[in-house]
């Protein structure tokens, strides 16, 4: 937003900040604004706000709303819906010629990227790349903004989108289905994950809140998890002021690795006007009456291969599978079902036998080791 020269003092660049938005919004500049990180009240009303006071809706209303984000995903919760297709991306594979601005606007780092990205298929309609940036904790404190059953994950980047058909992400912004985010949790692995270098290399260029450097395009694919068929989606907010309710969210159930080290990075790089710039993260917000889908059945997951309590909520939305996305994790899924199935049923069958035939021996007055299977019984 702010671009080249920005090291002024803190007041000054806030000044320049209220100008610039007023230029915004009476339509005589276009820099790709950025509503989630836009500082702007309805009425232009300049209003600053913080992590630490996230009392926020005192000055933006829509962030008391009753959609808002993140949200805690219980995972019990959620409705099986294969129907949701696949997320596919076009345009990620960015050409080195490609010049990215990599930014501190003093409450995340943030990524600009060219709306010749998209994602093409996944959602009834087209959706445009705007910017990705990210959120993070400090210290032994974790930071993704949505947590799963409760549990926190290190840090969480998301990845903006518009829809096409609003023609710029300021309209988008504002309407119900504007904006599609996609949301990528990490976890720390024991090694550096490379394809994160191209930013967290270029933090310390950028320490300084207003600080913006340009880095050439690389594979933001690389960026992502591999599957992405599997995720949550559900309708929320911006998770930043002014938390505008228009986002539909994929959260993906993969999440990435990064190491320690890289972690670390992030979490002391940066700075804002008054100290460091980390635990960037919104709390979960409540739920009410949404819904949170699943993409994928946990059945599918090497943990739980028992059917579990899918046989009342997966089976309403298995009547309507289009087989639109049978993967083969499904597959493998219904053949070892039944598989376990068929050997529960031969061994029930077993005991029956087994007891049928202790019983004639016990009456036969054979003395057997069935014994305490009888008092049990009682
Ligand atoms: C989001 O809201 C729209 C409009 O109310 C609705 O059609 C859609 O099913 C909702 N999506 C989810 C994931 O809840
Ligand atoms: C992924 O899905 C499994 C199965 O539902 C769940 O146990 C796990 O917590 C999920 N993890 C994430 C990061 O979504
Ligand atoms: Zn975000």
């Amino acid at each position: 937003m702010l671009n080249q020269n920005c090291r002024t003092p803190y007041i000054m660049h806030r000044l320049l900040f209220l100008v610039l938005a007023q230029l915004l919004t009476t339509g005589t500049c276009d820099t790709n604004p950025d509503p989630e990180h836009k500082e702007k009240h309805e009425g232009n009303m300049f209003v600053p706000w913080t992590y630490e006071d996230q009392d926020w809706s005192k000055d933006y209303e829509l962030c008391n709303g009753n959609s808002q984000s993140p949200i805690n995903i219980d995972t019990d919760e959620t409705i099986l819906n294969k129907k949701l297709p696949s997320i596919t991306l076009e345009g990620y594979n960015l050409s080195e010629t490609e010049q990215l601005d990599l930014s501190n606007d003093g409450h995340t780092v943030k990524l600009s990227l060219p709306d010749s990205m998209s994602i093409s298929h996944g959602f009834t309609q087209k959706y445009l790349a705007t910017q990705l940036h990210f959120h993070w904790g400090s210290g032994a404190t974790s930071g993704s903004e949505h947590t799963v059953d409760g549990f926190q994950y290190a840090a969480e980047m998301h990845i903006v989108h518009f829809a096409a058909k609003y023609g710029h992400l300021n309209k988008a912004a504002l309407k119900a289905d504007g904006i599609a985010v996609l949301g990528v949790l990490f976890q720390i692995g024991a090694e550096d994950n490379k394809n994160y270098d191209h930013i967290f290399d270029k933090l310390q260029d950028i320490a300084e809140e207003g600080a913006n450097v340009h880095i050439p395009g690389f594979d933001i694919n690389m960026l992502l998890p591999n599957q992405l068929y599997r995720f949550f989606r559900y309708n929320g907010s911006f998770t930043t002021p002014p938390c505008f309710q228009s986002v539909t969210w994929t959260v993906f159930n993969e999440t990435v690795q990064i190491s320690q080290a890289q972690l670390d990075k992030l979490e002391t790089s940066l700075k804002t006007g008054h100290g460091m710039l980390d635990s960037n993260f919104r709390h979960a917000q409540p739920l009410n009456r949404r819904t949170v889908f699943a993409s994928f059945s946990s059945l599918t997951s090497s943990r739980r291969i028992v059917p579990k309590e899918n046989s009342v909520k997966l089976d309403e939305d298995d009547k309507s599978v289009d087989g639109n996305h049978f993967t083969l994790g499904d597959t493998l899924a219904v053949i070892f079902g039944t598989l376990f199935g068929c050997t529960v049923l031969a061994f029930v069958i077993y005991l029956l036998k087994q007891r049928k035939r202790q019983r004639s021996n016990t009456e036969r007055g054979q003395k057997v080791i069935y014994k305490p299977a009888a008092t049990m019984e009682a």
